[in-house]
């Protein structure tokens, strides 16, 4: 890995993939990183379903009215689900592990994007999480996050330039002190 300073900048979101599908080993890489992330209390109140079958990520792109249809074009897709019931931060404990994911895409060269499921829905206002639940067959009790797309970039996006990043929003000790 290069300096994880390094990858941070470099991290943009994809959303085009080139063709060529992940090895095993990859996609074992991410899942681990989704395994090993933090969680509250260690409660790992989530659970991943990977898709890699090209019909269903057509139909997961269909998932909400704007921001999926990159799933058409991914070779692969993580589905982040948790358990209400089993933590109270739920939201917190499957937003890290997406993320965890995305950091782990980036160290191997790859591309990803979050597809937000949660609070969204279609044209017709189906919510996304119905949508998913029905063509993955998830349990009730399970909540759907989001969706990490990942693949081969199609294109190389700049980096952040770190001579734009927003200072202003950092207070120092006190709110309004800079
Ligand atoms: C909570 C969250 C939800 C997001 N939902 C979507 C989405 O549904 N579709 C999409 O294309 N990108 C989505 N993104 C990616 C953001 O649009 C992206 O991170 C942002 O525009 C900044 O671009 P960058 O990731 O290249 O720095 C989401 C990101 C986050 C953190």
């Amino acid at each position: 890995m290069e300096s994880f300073s390094e990858l941070i900048k470099k991290r943009r979101s994809t959303r085009k993939f080139t063709e060529e599908e992940l090895t095993q080993d990859e996609v074992v890489l991410l899942l681990k990183a989704a395994l090993m992330s933090p969680s509250s209390k260690r409660s790992n109140c989530w659970q991943f379903v990977v898709v890699d079958d090209r019909e269903m990520l057509a139909r997961l792109s269909r998932c909400k009215a704007h921001g999926a249809e990159l799933l058409e074009g991914a070779p692969l897709a993580v589905v982040v689900l948790a358990d209400p019931l089993a933590s109270d931060v739920w939201i917190e404990d499957a937003s890290i592990a997406s993320l965890m994911i995305q950091l782990e895409a980036e160290d191997l060269g790859l591309g990803s994007c979050w597809v937000q499921v949660r609070e969204r829905s279609t044209a017709e206002g189906v919510p996304a999480d119905e949508v998913v639940r029905e063509l993955l067959d998830i349990p009730l009790q399970m909540q759907v996050l989001s969706i990490i797309a990942v693949g081969h970039k199609a294109v190389e996006r700049k980096p952040f330039d770190e001579d734009n990043l927003q200072w202003e929003k950092v207070h120092i000790n006190k709110y309004g002190a800079q």
